[in-house]
Order: C-alpha cells, then structure tokens, then sequence
C-alpha cells in the first residue's frame, strides 16, 4: 500500500511535538519518586551526566533512523539494513516495548482523570491535609474505577491519533505545553514557599554521595530515556515525520533541554511539598497524587477559590502532558499496523487500543485485587515499568546506537546529521564519536554493572 505519507509542518510542530512525547508523567510522576527513592541531588546529578553524554546521541541517533528510512519503526530497522535477518527480528522489538509501556502508562493517566474529576468537585479543598494520602491508597485499589478510568484516558488518546498527525497530533501538541509550564510553576511557587518545604529542596540540591550505588547509574540512565521517549520507537516515527531539510541537532537538543527543564521545574515542586507534608520522598508511584492535593488541600483553607480552580487546571495539564506522551506510543502501534499489515487508520487504532486496554487493567488490577500475582516480589504493574525501563529500552537504545554507529555507512550518518553537507559539520566527528563508542559503552557498562552488582 504506497499511500503518501504524513509530515510535521516545520521546525515548531517538529520540536512541540517530540517534546510533547518527551515531556509526561515521567517528568511529573515519575521523576520526582525516582528521586526520592534514589538519593536526591546526586540522582539529579547523574541524571544531567547521562542525558547529555548517552540520550542526546541516542536521541539523534534515533531520529535518524526514522528520517532515513521514512517509515515505522520495526520496517526502519529492516529497510536500512537491506532485510538482514537480525534486524529484521531485532526491530520488533521497537513495537514490543510502546505497547508494554502504553498498557502501565495509561493506567497512570487514568489516575488522572480521576484527580481531575475530583479536583471539579472540590474534593481537595476540603479535605483535610492528612487524609488525601489515605484517599489515594484507597482509590487505586479499588478494583473498578481505575479500570474504567484508565480506559477512558487510553480511548482519548487513541482518539486523537485517529485523527491522523497533522490534524490530531499536532494540533493537540500545540496547546498544552504552554499550558502545562505556567501550572507548573505555579504549583512550584505555592509548594517552595510551605512551612517545612525548605528541606525538600536542599534534598533536590545538595547531593548525598554515600547514597550513589552502581544501581543509581543505572536507574538515571533509565529514567533518562524513559523521559525523553527513547529505545521505543516512538522518536524514530516521530523522526519518519520530520522533513530532510529540519536540523535535527537543534530539535533534538531543544527538545532534551525542555524535557530536563519540566523534569526540575517538576521535582522542585513536588519535593517541597514532600517535605512539608512530612510524606517519605521514597514512597513510589502515588507521590504525586499524595503530596499535590496536600498543597491543595493546605492552600484550600487560606484560599479555596484559587486552590479549587488551580487544582483543576494542575490535573488537567497533568492529562494533556500525558497524552501527548502516549500518543507518541499509541501512533508507533499503528503506524506499523498501517504500513505492515495494510490496515486503516482507525482499524489500527482499533488494534492498539483492544492490546493496551487489556494488559493495562492487569496493571491496574495489580494495585487491588491481583496485589498478591508477584513476580520477584513485583507487583504487575512495577514489574512491567521495571522490565521496560530498566532492561528492554537499554537493549534497544542500544541497538539504536549500535545501528547508526556501525551498521550504517559513516556517508549515510553524516549525510543525515548535516543534511547533506549543509548545517553542523565541524561537530559531526565529536557526535558520531559519542554515537559509536560512548553512549554503547556506557549502556553495556551501567546495564551490568546493574545486574552483577
Ligand atoms: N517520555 C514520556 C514521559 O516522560 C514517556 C514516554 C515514554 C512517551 C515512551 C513516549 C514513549 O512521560
């Protein structure tokens, strides 16, 4: 089926949208917890070393693939390598992990959605402060309601990627990052100034070393990919839709600098108000969902107008931030479903959403009624984010880097990375340096020092 391909409109909607992938709850959720499980200050430390030294090249590297080969994901793999049969295989990968990680990510946006509908009817503005921690353990296990939320919120992802790139993707992205940055430092401002917040940023700013294990490096690996949308797919068909005359190191670099800038902006809001509600930093996925409708909840008996209101736009802008992450995971789905099998648009989408709405309510039952199915002493959905971000998307980070390092003609790479000679020249040995050594050493390096350690 040769129908024509869709394309980003310009360097705007090409930065918007990879930083609209980039930028979700593993910059609002799940950073500040990793944070907070692993050290503070010196977790962010390793976090910035990596992201510049390793993800930046496998960002571009990425975008590369996906440029070059002007296709989904899985057939990048086996068009540039002329069919060889270990990318062939290899590229499924790329197919493997977007669903995995849509079906536990979805389910978090599900909590969204829940938050958002509970912040519209005031509920936190009047509760008192100690009780919204409690709220929240009560919430997620309950069996049904995370379900049917979860679901909710996958439908109207999968909703907008129907509507194609153009007019569903793009659009979408547009509006809510804006949105997004002005709540959050809205929030930051309110939590940095809370009795007792003090602590939680000296925590984000005075590194604790005795914590840094060979585990930390590992972990801020992870979550640094993790965050920036890598080793699943979803940057390489972002990269298919991105024109031959964009400078890929700028919307790369852009988008890496914006993504680690909602990463602090977040950790500086959330970690105060951690402190200040005296909740563990290391207490896990629900921090934000304890520790935000604390400060609304604080700030609802001074001013309960302007909590109720900003509570509602805060979980809102925290559903649009997650659904421009999703549906970057969602369209890696079916841009292969379309091209590889011949469906529809929508048939596609169809497909996804039956595979990602069926293992997500495991994921949501996990935290409920099926707490006891264990694996390693996991529950589903920790053991799912811990498998893809720790372990499936190094291997195909990896792989990522590997390709465009040694697979790939130097002639191929440089052409890609200068545009045929155009922009970035002088760097290009300095980048395909870090592409071919450093980053595959540093994630062979940290992935075992992980394990045997
Ligand atoms: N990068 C997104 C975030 O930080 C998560 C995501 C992962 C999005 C993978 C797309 C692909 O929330």
């Amino acid at each position: 089926m040769a129908a024509k391909r869709e394309k980003f409109g310009g360097r705007l909607a090409v930065i918007l949208a990879m930083a609209g992938s980039a930028i979700g709850l593993g910059n609002i959720w799940r950073f500040p917890y990793m944070v907070g499980e692993h050290g503070g200050a010196a977790f962010v430390f390793i976090y910035i070393l990596s992201t510049v030294l390793i993800s930046l090249p496998v960002f571009l590297a990425e975008v590369m693939i996906g440029r070059r080969s002007h296709t989904n994901a899985r057939d990048a793999f086996a068009r540039l390598s002329r069919h060889h049969p270990f990318w062939q295989v290899a590229g499924y990968l790329t197919i493997l992990i977007p669903t995995l990680i849509a079906s536990y990510y979805s389910v978090i946006g599900g909590w969204s959605v829940e938050y958002f509908v509970k912040s519209c009817s005031m509920s936190f503005v009047h509760a008192a402060p100690d009780q919204v921690s409690g709220q929240f353990v009560q919430f997620v296990s309950s069996s049904w309601t995370p379900v049917l939320m979860h679901l909710v919120f996958l439908g109207a992802c999968v909703g907008v990627v129907a509507g194609g790139v153009k007019s569903g993707i793009e659009k979408f992205s547009k509006v809510s990052l804006p949105v997004l940055f002005v709540l959050i430092l809205f929030i930051l401002i309110y939590s940095v100034t809370l009795p007792g917040a003090g602590a939680g940023v000296s925590y984000l700013l005075k590194p604790d070393w005795s914590e840094l294990t060979p585990r930390t490096f590992a972990y801020a690996m992870g979550q640094s990919f993790f965050s920036l949308s890598l080793g699943m797919g979803a940057i390489i068909t972002y990269g298919s839709y991105v024109s031959k005359q964009e400078n890929i190191l700028a919307t790369s670099t852009g988008t890496a600098v914006s993504d680690l800038l909602f990463a602090m902006l977040a950790g500086f809001a959330i970690m105060p108000a951690v402190f200040a509600a005296g909740i563990e930093p290391g207490a896990g996925p629900g921090l934000i969902f304890q520790t935000v409708p604390y400060v609304f909840s604080k700030m609802g008996a001074r001013l309960p107008v302007l909590s109720g209101v900003v509570s509602v736009l805060f979980f809102l802008a925290i559903i649009v931030a997650a659904m421009t992450s999703l549906i970057s995971l969602v369209e890696v789905g079916v841009s292969f479903l379309m091209e590889r099998y011949g469906m529809s648009r929508g048939r596609g989408c169809l497909v996804v959403f039956a595979v990602c709405g069926t293992l997500g309510t495991l994921c949501s039952l996990s935290f409920g009624p099926l707490a006891d199915a264990t694996v390693a002493g996991m529950r589903i959905f920790d053991l799912l984010d811990w498998l893809c971000s720790n372990v499936l998307l190094l291997v195909m980070a990896l792989l990522s880097v590997l390709f465009v390092g040694w697979v790939l003609p130097r002639r191929v790479v440089r052409d890609e990375f200068t545009n045929g000679g155009t922009v970035n020249e002088r760097i290009f040995p300095a980048v395909y340096f870090l592409i071919r050594w450093v980053a595959p050493v540093a994630v062979v390096v940290i992935f075992f020092t992980n394990f045997i350690l």
